[in-house]
């Protein structure tokens, strides 16, 4: 909640000195809410990003309510619920995004499936038009559930002698992971009436937003004028030069889909669909590491290079206002775009840095 007595923070009045830049790559430590519209007017591309979700990942507060109104400290937050809150600082880093980009220019946003309308209605507040959605399916998700049966027993104070739980620590990233080998057999009455009973389902697909900044007339016209405006169809062709689909699938999902389907018109069904790797560890060659520290939510650099591929044309320069470990920075380089990027926290500069680097 925003302190109407704490003094406000002197906001910038203009772009600072970037933390680094690396041939077509400048990098600016901050507040996105803040330096998006700092950013030259009508410079930007096409804008490729993976923002919060406002899921309170891992008790990150950059994810959470306390992150959110830290950038709307003249907003006053007081009588907002968590997802206004969420859908306020949407709409905030959207309007700066709709005064960096082109007119027409594009913007691929993740979001989590939870709270993914409130980004969507953010963006739209701010003035994009809506195109699309991408569905990127994928296998490795975990349910976050609770045991509703075990959580009745642990409330009346019963404990369940037969229960284990295996605790791993090996990665440290995304912290321990608990696996529960085996339930145990539900004591009380009230366990046993719930037992089978849990909150959540397993995620098995990210959302991706597909927006667009109003064209000036018809896209045909902004296009020869502004130079985007469209999507590259022939750049995000996939297997054989199919058309690229607004579904897209991880390695397993694919082979779940030719299991389940066979063969249609002789060929695997997922052969229709893009495949891109999903996983929550991805391992050092995806995920680098500097000074002990390395980010929990790292996107494939395979899909973040189809995405740029797909909305930026030939020399453009693509904006990243969420920069994390620079995925999108990174993928963007290697399909030659330049690429403009901010990142909040300091501790992850030296990851996109070591990323352009190597
Ligand atoms: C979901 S992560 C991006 C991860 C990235 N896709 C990767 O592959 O490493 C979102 C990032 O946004 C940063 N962030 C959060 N709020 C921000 C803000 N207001 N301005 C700039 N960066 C912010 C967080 O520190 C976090 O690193």
């Amino acid at each position: 909640m925003s302190d109407p007595s704490s003094p406000k923070r002197r906001r910038l009045s203009e772009l600072p000195v970037p933390v680094f830049t690396h041939d077509r790559a400048t990098v600016y430590l901050g507040d996105a809410v803040e330096l998006l519209p700092l950013l030259p007017a009508g410079s930007i591309d096409a804008l490729v990003t993976d923002p919060p979700y406002g899921l309170s990942f891992n008790g990150h507060a950059w994810d959470d309510a306390t992150g959110f109104r830290e950038s709307l400290h003249d907003v006053d937050t007081s009588a907002m619920s968590a997802p206004e809150v969420f859908e306020a600082w949407c709409t905030a880093w959207a309007a700066g995004a709709l005064h960096a980009l082109k007119p027409g220019a594009h913007v691929a946003a993740f979001g989590g499936a939870r709270t993914w309308h409130r980004m969507v209605r953010g963006i739209e507040n701010a003035g994009f038009d809506i195109r699309d959605q991408i569905a990127w399916l994928h296998t490795t998700g975990m349910p976050k559930s609770m045991d509703l049966s075990h959580a009745i027993d642990k409330l009346h104070g019963v404990h369940r002698a037969d229960r284990t739980v295996h605790t791993d620590d090996r990665d440290g990233v995304l912290g321990a992971t608990r696996t529960v080998v085996s339930k145990g057999t539900p004591v009380t009455e009230d366990a046993q009436r719930w037992e089978g009973w849990g909150t959540a389902l397993r995620p098995a697909f990210e959302p991706i937003v597909i927006a667009r900044k109003p064209p000036k007339g018809n896209s045909v016209r902004n296009v020869l004028a502004h130079g985007v405006g469209g999507i590259n169809i022939d750049g995000a062709r996939f297997a054989d030069d199919r058309w690229p689909t607004n579904v897209a699938f991880d390695p397993v999902q694919a082979d779940a889909l030719d299991v389940l389907t066979g063969t249609w018109q002789g060929e695997s069904l997922s052969r229709k669909f893009p495949i891109f790797r999903f996983e929550h560890k991805p391992d050092a060659s995806e995920r680098p590491r500097a000074f002990g520290v390395s980010h929990s939510t790292v996107k494939p650099l395979g899909l973040m290079r189809w995405l740029v591929t797909l909305l930026t044309p030939a020399g453009g320069v693509v904006l990243e206002p969420f920069a994390g470990s620079g995925a999108t920075v990174e993928a963007a380089m290697r399909a030659g775009f330049e690429v403009v990027a901010v990142e909040k926290d300091p501790r992850y500069v030296p990851l996109i840095r070591s990323r352009l680097e190597r």
